[in-house]
C-alpha cells in the first residue's frame, strides 16, 4: 500500500529530527485501509458463535434455526467443517510457543471459554449476527482449572522451550544460604493481573477469493509474512495462491503477532463457498485469545546494611494453555540488572483452561521487572538508602547472566537526568511525609529494561528517472512510525527530500520480512531499507562517474556526497550531478536494489543489548476515596540512536499509559467458577483514557551503539516496563502501605492490612 508525504521544505537531514507521521494523513482522513474494510465484490459475512463454557464438550449443536433465516448462507460447525491439514504442526506459525495450536472447529471440545464453535455465513453481517444468536448447542460441562494460584502446586519446567525465549540462567553462588546468612533481608509475593491488549482495531479478516481461484487476504497481522505462511500450510496451499496484505493496524500490542481464529474461519468459509467472507470478532470476543498472564512472583533481596546485594532470587510461575506451553522472560531481568554473588531464578508454567496467553508489549518484562523493581524499592527503606543510590550500589556494566559486557548502557545518564528533571532530590524519602491539600503526594521511582533485537529482514529499493525512490518490505507499522522512519532513512541515504520517497509495508508482494515485534523493527527493516538505498547509490555513482565531462570522473564512492537529490563531492558542491541527469544521460529507466540486515554475529559473540530507562512517578492520593492519580511521570530513555524525535516520543509516551492501565486499573476478571472473563467490555475493563493521564515528560539520553549500523535499539516496549513498579513505590511512599497486588484500585487503598 501507498504513502505518500507532503514536502517538509528545505531539510535535508531527516534522521533524528522530529518529521510527522507519513501516513498520518491518510490516518486521519479515513483514507487508511484495516483489515475489516476491505471491499470485494458478493463478499459475505462470517458472525462467530462462542463458546458459553470454558471446558467440555458439545454434546449436540442446532443450527436449523440460523439456516433457516433468508440470506443465510451456511453455519459452519465441527461437524460439517471442511477438512484443512491433519498435522498439528502445520498450524504453528512463526511466533508459535511449543505445542498443538489451538484449530477453530475441528472437534467437539471445548477448552477455553469463549471458543468458537460455529462460524455463520450470511449475505450481510446483521443477518449473519442475528441468526448467530439462533444457534443452540448442548454442551457436556467439565469444571474448568482456571485459578493460577490453584494450579501452581501442579506447575512445570516447560520440556520444549519457545524459539527466542531464554529460559532463566544456571543459578550462581548460593542464593539460599546467603540470604539466611544476610544481614538486611527483604521477601515479597508479587502479584498483578491478567490482562487483555485491546487495541482500537478488533480483529478482522477479509478473504477475496480471486477469479483466478487465488486467495487475496487482508488480515489484523503485525507481519503478512506469518499470516502467509500459516495459511498456506493449514489450508495445504502454494505460496504463490495466497497473498496477504496489512497496510495498516490500528494497534497490535503483540495480539497481532499470532494468525488468530478469525483468519482461519474466514478463510475456511471462502475456501469452502468459493466465495470471498469476511470475519469481524466483536468486542467482547476480544478476550476469547492471547493475553498477558499474570504470574505469581516471590522476590528474596539479602544485602548487606551499605545496600550491596549478597542474595536474589526471583521465581516466576506464570499460566499457559492446556494446549500450548506459552513462556516469556520474566525472572532473568533480575539477574541481568543487578550485580550479585547469589542468584537463584526459576520459572515454570501452570496449565489453565484458557486460552493460550500471548506477547504483550513488553511480554515478561513488564511482569518480572514490576517485582524486582518493587523489591528493591522494599531494599532502599530496608536499608535506609536512596532508592536511586541503592541502584548505583549494585549496577553492573556486563551482563551477568551472560558474563558479557553490554553493547552500551546509559542507564546512570538516565537516572541523572530524569532525577534532576522530575526533581528527586526535593523529595522527603518518610512515607506519609508529602501531602497537598487532602491529598497525601508519593514519590517513587523504577528501572526499566528491554533486550535490543534484530531480525534477520530484506528491503527492497527503486529509483525511477523522475527522481522518485520507492522503499518496503512485508512487515507491518503497527503504530509505532515504521513508514515514517523508512522514509527518512530512505531518503537520507540517497539525499533526497521526503515527498520523493513512498514507503510501502505489509504486502506479501515485497521483500521478506518477519512480524513486527519484539522492539526489533527499526533495527531490522531499517538496516534492510538503508542497504538498499546505499546499494542504489552505488550504482548511481557509478553511472555519474563514466557520464561524458563528469564532474565526479576522477572521484570516488567514499568522497561523495547524496544532497538535495545531487550526488556532490565532499567539500567542493560545485562538482555535482543531479539523480535524474545521472539515469536521464544514462538512459537508464531505473535504479534498483535488495538490502539484506541481519544480526551481528561477531558484536553478539562479545556483547549484550539491552534498552533502559529511569522513571520517576508522582502519585496523589485520596485516602477517604481510595482514589490514586498519576499526576506526573518522568521517563529516561536509554535506546541508542533515536531516529525521530516525534515517533519516539509518542511510543514513550503510549507505554507510560498502559503502564499506568496495568498499575492503576486494567484487570480481567475471571470467575473460576465458570472459568470466564467476566468483564469483557471496555466499560468494565477500564483502559486508561484522557482524564487518568496527566503530565508526561519522556527524556533520551544520548547512547552510542554498534550492534547495528544505525545505532538503534528499538523502543516500542521499554516505554511500559518499570511504570507499575514506579507507581506502586510512589503509593508506598505516599501512604506508608505496600500493595503488592495490582492493579492498585481504591479497595487496596482502603482495605485495612
Ligand atoms: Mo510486541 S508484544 O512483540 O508486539
Amino acid at each position: 500500500m501507498t504513502v505518500q508525504f507532503s514536502p517538509a521544505a528545505g531539510r535535508d537531514r531527516f534522521v533524528g529530527s522530529a518529521v510527522s507521521r507519513v501516513d498520518g494523513p491518510a490516518k486521519v482522513t479515513g483514507l487508511a485501509k484495516y483489515a475489516g474494510e476491505f471491499a470485494a465484490p458478493d463478499l459475505a459475512y462470517g458472525v462467530v458463535v462462542s463458546s458459553a463454557i470454558a471446558k467440555g464438550s458439545i454434546r449436540s449443536i442446532d443450527a436449523s434455526a440460523a439456516e433457516a433465516v433468508s440470506g443465510v448462507i451456511k453455519v459452519i460447525t465441527h461437524e460439517n467443517r471442511p477438512a484443512t491439514s491433519d498435522n498439528p504442526e502445520d498450524y504453528q506459525d512463526a511466533v508459535a510457543p511449543p505445542g498443538a495450536p489451538f484449530q477453530a472447529l475441528a472437534t467437539d471440545r471445548i477448552v477455553f471459554s469463549g471458543q468458537p464453535v460455529a462460524l455463520v455465513v450470511a449475505e450481510d453481517f446483521e443477518t449473519a449476527r442475528y441468526a448467530a444468536s439462533l444457534v443452540r448447542v448442548d454442551y457436556g460441562v467439565v469444571a474448568p482449572r482456571t485459578d493460577l494460584a490453584a494450579q501452581a502446586p501442579e506447575s512445570y519446567d516447560p520440556p520444549m522451550k519457545r524459539s527466542g525465549i531464554k529460559p532463566p540462567p544456571e543459578p550462581w553462588g548460593d542464593a539460599e544460604t546467603a540470604f539466611d546468612a544476610a544481614e538486611i533481608r527483604v521477601n515479597g509475593q508479587y502479584r498483578m493481573a491478567d490482562e487483555h491488549h485491546n487495541p482500537m482495531e478488533p480483529h478482522a479478516s477479509t478473504v477475496v477469493v480471486e477469479k483466478d481461484g487465488t486467495y487475496t487476504v487482508y488480515d489484523k497481522i503485525q507481519g503478512v509474512s506469518n499470516t502467509h505462511d500459516y495459511i498456506a500450510s493449514a489450508f495445504g496451499l502454494k505460496p504463490e495462491q495466497v497473498r496477504v496484505l496489512n497496510p495498516y493496524l490500528g494497534g497490535g500490542f503483540g495480539s497481532g503477532l499470532r494468525p488468530q481464529y478469525q483468519l482461519f474461519l474466514a478463510m475456511l468459509a471462502a475456501k469452502d463457498l468459493g466465495r470471498s467472507v469476511r470475519v469481524t470478532l466483536t468486542r467482547d470476543q476480544m478476550w476469547s485469545f492471547t493475553y498477558r498472564s499474570e504470574a505469581l512472583q516471590t522476590v528474596s533481596l539479602g544485602a548487606d546494611r551499605s545496600g550491596k546485594l549478597t542474595a536474589l532470587r526471583h521465581d516466576a510461575v506464570q499460566g499457559t494453555s492446556s494446549y500450548e506451553d506459552y513462556q516469556e522472560v520474566v525472572v532473568n531481568w533480575s539477574g541481568v540488572l543487578y550485580d550479585c554473588d547469589n542468584v537463584k531464578l526459576t520459572y515454570s508454567l501452570a496449565k489453565l483452561d484458557t486460552p493460550t496467553p500471548g506477547d504483550m508489549r513488553a511480554p515478561g518484562a513488564v511482569t518480572g521487572v514490576y517485582a524486582i523493581e518493587t523489591a528493591m524499592d522494599e531494599l532502599a527503606y530496608a536499608t535506609g538508602q536512596d532508592p536511586i543510590q541503592l541502584r548505583l550500589k549494585n549496577y553492573t556494566e556486563s551482563d551477568p547472566t551472560e558474563e558479557k559486557p553490554f553493547g552500551s548502557k546509559a542507564l546512570k545518564e538516565c537516572f541523572r537526568e530524569g532525577a534532576e528533571r522530575f526533581g528527586w532530590s526535593r523529595r522527603n524519602p518518610q512515607p506519609r511525609s508529602m501531602r497537598e491539600g487532602r491529598e497525601l503526594v508519593g514519590w517513587g521511582m523504577a528501572t526499566g529494561i528491554w533486550e535490543s533485537m534484530m531480525m534477520q529482514s530484506s528491503a527492497h529499493a527503486v529509483l525511477t528517472a523522475d527522481g522518485r525512490l520507492e522503499v518496503g518490505n512485508q512487515t507491518g507499522d503497527i503504530g509505532t512510525g515504521t513508514y515514517t522512519i523508512l522514509t527518512q532513512i530512505a531518503a537520507d541515504t540517497l539525499g533526497l527530500p521526503l515527498d520523493h520517497v513512498t514507503t510501502k509495508l505489509g504486502d506479501t508482494q515485497l521483500a521478506k520480512a518477519p512480524v513486527a515485534g519484539g522492539s526489533w523493527t527499526a533495527a531490522s527493516s531499517g538496516t534492510a531499507v538503508m542497504k538498499a538505498c546505499r546499494s542504489i547509490a552505488e550504482q548511481a555513482f557509478k553511472l555519474a562517474r563514466g557520464m561524458d565531462n563528469s564532474p565526479l570522473a576522477n572521484a570516488d564512492f567514499e568522497r561523495v556526497v547524496f544532497s538535495n537529490g545531487r550526488i556532490e563531492l565532499a567539500g567542493d558542491p560545485a562538482k555535482s550531478v543531479a539523480l535524474t541527469d545521472v539515469l536521464k544521460a544514462t538512459g537508464t529507466a531505473k535504479l534498483e536494489a535488495t538490502g539484506e540486515a541481519a544480526p551481528d554475529k561477531d558484536f553478539a559473540k562479545e556483547y549484550e543489548a539491552y534498552t533502559h530507562s529511569a522513571i520517576f512517578v508522582e502519585v496523589k492520593i485520596d485516602e477517604e476515596l481510595g482514589q490514586v492519580r498519576c499526576t506526573r511521570v518522568v521517563s529516561a530513555i536509554a535506546a541508542g540512536k533515536i531516529l525521530n524525535l516525534k515517533t519516539a516520543r509518542s511510543q514513550i509516551l503510549g507505554g507510560i499509559v498502559m503502564g499506568v492501565g496495568s498499575a492503576l486499573h486494567e484487570e480481567s476478571m475471571l470467575d473460576h467458577r465458570i472459568g470466564r472473563f467476566m468483564n469483557h467490555n471496555l466499560g468494565e475493563y477500564h483502559v486508561p483514557v484522557n482524564a487518568d493521564i496527566h503530565d508526561i515528560d519522556v527524556i533520551f539520553v544520548d547512547e552510542e551503539d554498534k550492534a547495528n549500523p544505525l545505532g538503534v535499539k528499538g523502543l516500542g516496549e521499554i516505554g511500559i516496563v518499570g511504570v507499575a513498579a514506579a507507581i506502586s513505590n510512589a503509593v508506598f511512599h505516599a501512604t506508608g502501605k505496600r500493595i503488592r497486588h495490582l492493579p492498585i484500585t481504591p479497595d487496596k487503598i482502603l482495605a485495612d492490612d
